[in-house]
């Protein structure tokens, strides 16, 4: 064995270089993801310090507002690239504090009063998370709204259903497409139910246990732009972790919506199918064979969505060993909650131009019509008649060979009723798109109202 390396010297004593290293992890660098998080968060704390009782206030209101400024600098900073987190500072609210405390001393020393990092990582997570899920929101929404453009567009184009990936019945491009704009919709609920739930604020819990000061949670809160406090500061603690996994789990409902989407796509852009064409620039070439069009894009889609679930999983057996209270376990669910939010956007954003662009081949979807795909059609014209239905099946499975070649636009134009091909409801889905859109301007409206109120700058900066 190696001697053991000396200690480092960190904000909070002296820690051995090679735990110092194993403990921070990737913190150091997936920490700058909640720089402005934890100077939000810290700039409540301070301003809920300086509004305490007179008799055991920590931080005057000038105080508080110094700080506010200094935070609002290290943003800009921040901004430039230019603040670190170091290896010593562990984490980004020890960096936060550690330039507090070089820029104003005393003043950077007592922001801490009151709170722990459980609190603090909770809340810059959640803060995060926020404005990260409004952003999941309307890329849902938009994704949606092409998709349902695309549905109305080609609505009487006819498109062969499938069962067991066979032939089945007359079906248009509309329902296909419209299906997967519904499905993002179910998707949304999802979304906004997790957003719901991380609307809460566990600043001032602390270390999960309160502390002996008269400390306002509810301020803290309101400051943020948080719907409510979370009540039980155990709770608080306990369920960082959860809350990631909640919001990863709806995310996975999105990829696997997405994931069939492309999947879709990738069938019926081959040769063989030719339904639809990719737009040019989002089919690869191939390094060796002159000719290819490859669906790279639609085929990584697949994947990530394999990987976001992977994240879920990663998160959820994290939660799923750990006991009551902060446990540094928890530390290691940030990074699979990171990179699938950061993976659920990237995909749904490339998919919205890919979408908008896709081109229809009226000639090859109409070849896939066979007169078998109208068997069902044709049974059903026989029970019109007054068959039994159970008579007409066998008749028509019977007589296979003698079904007739029909027009798969009256055959269309036949199914009127709800959510049928012909009976598709376009403005309906489009006004639950636009309810969903409305929902982000006005919480993001109200959310960064707040943060520019606390701040006494404009949120977001410019
Ligand atoms: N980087 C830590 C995390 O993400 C911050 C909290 C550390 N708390 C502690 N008690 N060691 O969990």
């Amino acid at each position: 064995m190696k001697p053991r390396a000396a200690g480092q010297q960190t904000t909070v004593g002296v820690i051995d270089a090679e735990v110092l290293a194993f403990t921070a992890g990737h913190d150091v660098e997936l920490d700058r993801a909640l720089i402005a998080a934890d100077c939000l968060g810290t700039a409540a704390h301070a301003t809920m310090l300086s509004r305490m009782p007179k008799a055991g206030r920590v931080l005057t209101p000038a105080e508080a507002k110094k700080i506010i400024a200094e935070l609002v600098a290290l943003l800009l900073r921040a901004q430039a690239g230019a603040f670190e987190i170091t290896l010593a500072d562990q984490d980004v609210h020890l960096a936060v504090e550690r330039h507090l405390t070089a820029k104003l001393g005393e003043l950077g020393k007592k922001v801490h009063t009151g709170r722990s990092r459980n609190d603090q990582v909770a809340v810059d997570l959640r803060l995060f998370a926020k404005e990260e899920l409004l952003g999941v929101l309307e890329e849902v929404a938009a994704l949606a709204a092409v998709l349902n453009d695309f549905a109305r567009r080609h609505a009487a184009v006819p498109m062969v259903g499938r069962t067991h990936q066979q032939p089945a019945m007359p079906s248009s491009v509309g329902l296909w497409a419209g299906a997967h704009a519904e499905a993002l919709l179910d998707d949304a609920a999802l979304v906004l139910a997790a957003y719901q739930l991380n609307d809460q604020c566990p600043l001032g819990a602390a270390a999960g246990y309160g502390v002996p000061l008269p400390i306002d949670r509810r301020l803290v809160s309101d400051l943020l732009g948080f719907a409510r406090p979370i009540g039980n500061v155990l709770h608080a603690i306990n369920s960082r972790g959860k809350l990631e996994s909640v919001i990863l789990g709806a995310l996975t409902q999105v990829m696997l919506t997405l994931s069939r989407l492309a999947q879709d796509l990738v069938l019926f852009t081959m040769p063989e199918f030719g339904y639809f064409t990719l737009p040019a620039a989002f089919s690869t070439g191939s390094s060796i064979m002159p000719q290819k069009k490859n669906p790279d894009v639609l085929e990584l889609v697949r994947s990530r969505a394999a990987r976001v679930t992977a994240c879920q999983t990663a998160v959820l057996d994290i939660v799923r060993s750990a006991p009551s209270g902060y446990n540094r376990d928890l530390q290691d669910a940030k990074e699979p909650f990171l990179e699938g939010l950061a993976m659920t956007r990237a995909t749904l954003r490339i998919l919205a131009p890919l979408m908008a662009g896709l081109e229809v081949n009226h000639d090859a979807l109409l070849k896939g019509f066979t007169p078998n795909v109208f068997a069902t059609d044709r049974a059903l014209e026989l029970v019109a008649g007054g068959m039994p239905f159970r008579d007409a099946y066998h008749h028509v499975k019977a007589h296979l060979d003698d079904l007739q070649q029909m027009s798969p636009a009256a055959a269309l134009a036949k199914k009127t009723h709800l959510g049928a091909p012909a009976g598709l409801d376009f403005a309906a889905t489009a006004a639950r798109i636009a309810a969903i859109a409305s929902l982000v301007t006005d919480e993001r409206a109200e959310f960064h109202a707040a943060l520019s109120k606390l701040l006494g700058v404009r949120w977001p900066l410019a």
